[in-house]
């Protein structure tokens, strides 16, 4: 399958082409970042950038647009407003726009946190209920991505997995700071139902091939699990001192702006379409250790 990809130098991305680079002919797209992977192409282009957007899908006439690419900090997208919508909007609008010029299959990744955090397992018919300006960033390219007419919409749980030189996900940060013998401090008070990137990566490839469309679905893994207890079991199945791993309450750090406590999701919609079962925290966990 010939498959455009952006946000090929992110946590997610680079998993989507180290994963599949040999079944499906990837170009992957980046901005600041770039990465070499045998049998992956990579092009820097800006998809804040109309033009550059409707060349690049004019010249692979892509089947697949696998849209990974976003300001995902939360705190920069509260901080930086224009920039946020510019990327997270705008730059969906324009990729929507040539991929109806070519007629592909577009598969946007959304996030859990476009629910309200007061809650638990939030169905996929959950009012969305955004508590940050990056969250209500993805849930208004949700609305664009909705009226085209061939999308699936994926609302990501937290995910954990490796990363690469340039990544900074919750895992890539746990690894650093344990490694070299830091204390962190982790949330005791906040829940999701965090996914092993690679089961993320599996689920997005048979959505790809599958005859579904027009659809939304939560994608997360099976087990709801506070921050604190992750960052247990991770500690454990790296070998790192738990000791280091200092519980917080969510209100003891002012400047966090996610504001949702319980984003996990309810899986089952997804679970009926995959082949496989998602996982939970300790076959994740050590799947990411034998990788
Ligand atoms: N990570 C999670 O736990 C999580 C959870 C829920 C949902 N999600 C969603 O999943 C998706 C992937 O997340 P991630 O963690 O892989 O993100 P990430 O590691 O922060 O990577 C973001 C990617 O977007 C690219 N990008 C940013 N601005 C761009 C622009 N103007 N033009 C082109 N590319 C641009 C970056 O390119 P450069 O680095 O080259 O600049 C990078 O490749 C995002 O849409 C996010 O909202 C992630």
């Amino acid at each position: 399958m010939k498959i455009l990809l952006t946000g090929g130098s992110g946590f997610l991305g680079w998993n989507f082409c180290k994963t599949l680079r040999f079944k499906h002919d990837i170009t992957a797209l980046y901005l600041s970042h770039e990465l070499f992977l045998e049998n992956c192409k990579f092009y820097k282009v800006d998809i804040r950038n109309r033009q550059d957007v409707f060349n690049i899908v004019k010249q692979i006439q892509p089947e697949v647009i696998v849209h990974t690419a976003a300001i995902t900090n939360v705190q920069l997208c509260d901080k930086d407003r224009d920039l946020a919508y510019s990327v997270n909007v705008e730059g969906t609008r324009n990729l929507i726009e040539a991929s109806s010029e070519v007629k592909a299959k577009f598969i946007y990744i959304s996030t859990d946190l476009v629910y309200s955090g007061d809650g638990s397992f939030f169905t996929e018919d959950a009012e969305p209920e955004p508590k940050s300006y990056y969250a209500q960033t993805k849930l208004e390219a949700e609305g664009i991505v909705k009226s085209y007419d061939n999308y699936i919409i994926l609302r990501l749980a937290l995910m954990y997995g490796w990363g690469n030189v340039f990544t900074n996900s919750f895992s890539d940060w746990l690894h650093t700071e344990l490694r070299a013998k830091r204390k962190v401090k982790v949330f005791v008070d906040q829940f999701r139902t965090p996914i092993y990137a690679v089961d993320a990566v599996m689920a997005i490839d048979e959505l790809i091939s599958k005859d579904v469309k027009n659809e939304i679905f939560n994608l997360g893994g099976s087990e709801r699990i506070s921050r604190y207890n992750f960052a247990l079991k991770f500690a454990d199945v790296f070998g790192y001192s738990q000791d280091l791993i200092v519980p917080v309450p969510m209100d003891s750090v002012k400047t966090y702006l996610a504001g949702a406590k319980d984003c996990s999701l309810n899986t089952s919609k997804i679970q009926t379409v995959l082949s496989f079962k998602l996982k939970n925290v300790d076959e994740g966990l050590n799947a990411m250790k034998r990788s």
